[in-house]
């Protein structure tokens, strides 16, 4: 982009590399502790409260500034309310958000008024996050006038300005949403999210209701914007074929709870959740030399289970097919099994096996299994017994060399201990300073 006023200041090129595992903190955007979203459940004439769902249910991640962060998980899983959350578009129940090291997670709707600027969010539905009733110049002219802000050059000219940085025709400032294509209109969705120059946009499903080949050019327009402005993003998607190409870390999300969060290429070589690994599995493979992989599949059996009172344990214990007692009765922390990969699991893929005492498989998994093919069963069993061995032997290389392995080891475990206490730790805290209150204005969008 050649106009100077069109730049927004970029954010030291922040990209990430798969190595990259210790993070500076001037490197996090955005961070999450502990948080959790239960949406009471009210009933009779009293409204007393009778349950809750639990949308999101103790999650921690960071954003690193300039990159893209994917969320992916099956409906339901509570991706849209993480990135209301962290958007600040709903108050949390309890934990904590901190954005350029501010805690932002209690700020009331006038702290917020600064925040809005440096954080937006693009809907799923372009249809209706547009208000039909007013033009396309309102619209991306909206957050100006919110924020008491006056574009060098006035309001009109800089919506147009955004108009054609999205790649719309800046003559249609006067025209109604309904005069626009499905993809033009998340271009307007776009170009108001970038109004006021953020620091980080959360996408929530922006391709997902647009058609197939529109989708590649939206995405594309993200891609491209996201190196001109030095923008950071937070993607939710639940199809692992669109963030595949934006994302350098992805997290993936089941019922609630962040079950795997990992560099793209790890995640896609050697998925170690084997949630992960059966969404994979369902996402079309485009390589037609590998049309054949069809046995490859695994496919989940039924629904997500309702986040009103979620599985024991390991929440995907009910649908998986390595599922063993102590995944019903233990959660499994995430812990960084290899670097940049974190993995919640007793039994991981691709990895040495967490609880080898464990081997009877429950009922469930073994009905599970059924729609795994037995090639993947194998490949499984193997790789797991393979990481096993292979760490044995550098274990005894390391002893035999006179390093003190076993004290690597322990102390490896004792990082392991020291992450799950502070999970928890955490998520006490949260609790005890927990307090629902009603979402805050949308103020910054045009519903
Ligand atoms: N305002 C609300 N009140 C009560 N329950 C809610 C509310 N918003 C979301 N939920 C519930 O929280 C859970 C998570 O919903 P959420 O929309 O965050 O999931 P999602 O992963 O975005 O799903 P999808 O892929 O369908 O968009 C769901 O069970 C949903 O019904
Ligand atoms: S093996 Fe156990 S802990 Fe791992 S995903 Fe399956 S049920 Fe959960
Ligand atoms: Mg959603």
């Amino acid at each position: 982009m050649s106009d100077e006023k069109v730049s927004i200041p970029a954010q030291s090129d922040g990209a990430t590399t798969s190595e990259d595992t210790a993070v500076a903190d001037g490197d996090i955007l955005l961070k999450v502790t502990g948080l959790q979203k239960h949406f009471p459940i009210r009933k009779g004439l009293l409204q007393r409260q009778v349950g809750a769902v639990r949308a999101v249910d103790g999650i921690d991640f960071e954003v690193r500034k300039g990159e893209t962060l994917g969320v992916v998980g099956e409906s339901g899983c509570g991706k849209s309310t993480m990135g209301r959350l962290i958007t600040r578009l709903l108050e949390p129940t309890a934990g904590k958000v901190e954005f350029e090291g501010t805690d932002i997670t209690h700020l009331g709707v006038g702290g917020m008024r600064s925040m809005r600027r440096d954080m937006q969010m693009i809907f799923q539905d372009p249809y209706g996050s547009l208000n039909p009733r007013h033009t396309v110049g309102t619209i991306v002219g909206a957050p100006f006038k919110l924020q008491g802000v006056e574009p060098e050059g006035g309001i009109k000219k800089e919506v147009q300005r955004l108009l054609s940085v999205v790649g719309l025709n800046p003559e249609h400032y006067n025209r109604y949403p309904h005069e626009f294509s499905g993809g033009q209109r998340q271009r307007i969705g776009i170009a108001r999210a970038l109004a006021l120059k953020p620091k980080l946009v959360v996408a929530d499903e922006p391709v997902s209701a647009l058609d197939v080949s529109i989708q590649a050019q939206v995405v594309n327009l993200l891609d491209d914007l996201q190196e001109e402005l030095g923008l950071t993003y937070v993607i939710i998607a639940h199809d692992l074929s669109v963030v595949r190409h934006v994302s350098d870390r992805i997290a993936v999300m089941y019922l609630g709870k962040v079950v795997e969060l990992a560099d793209r290429d790890s995640l896609y070589k050697a998925p170690m959740h084997p949630y992960t690994k059966a969404l994979m599995s369902a996402v079309p493979i485009p390589d037609p030399k590998r049309k054949n992989a069809k046995s490859e599949r695994i496919l989940l059996k039924g629904d997500v289970p309702s986040p009103i009172s979620p599985p024991s344990g390991c929440r995907f214990h009910t649908r998986c097919w390595k599922a063993t007692e102590i995944c019903r009765t233990t959660e499994p922390a995430l812990l960084e099994l290899k670097p940049g990969q974190r993995v919640a699991c007793h039994h991981p893929e691709n990895f040495e096996d967490q609880a080898p005492q464990d081997t009877v498989l429950l009922s469930a998994a073994k009905e599970a299994a059924e729609l795994v093919s037995d090639e993947v069963l194998a490949e499984s069993a193997e790789t797991s017994a393979a990481v096993a061995a292979e760490l044995a032997e550098a274990t005894s290389e390391d002893a035999a060399s006179g390093e003190t392995a076993s004290g690597e080891t322990a102390s490896e475990e004792t990082a392991a201990e020291e992450t799950a206490s502070e999970v928890a730790s955490s998520e006490e805290t949260a609790e005890a300073s927990a307090e629902a209150s009603d979402p805050d204005s949308q103020e910054s969008t045009d519903k």
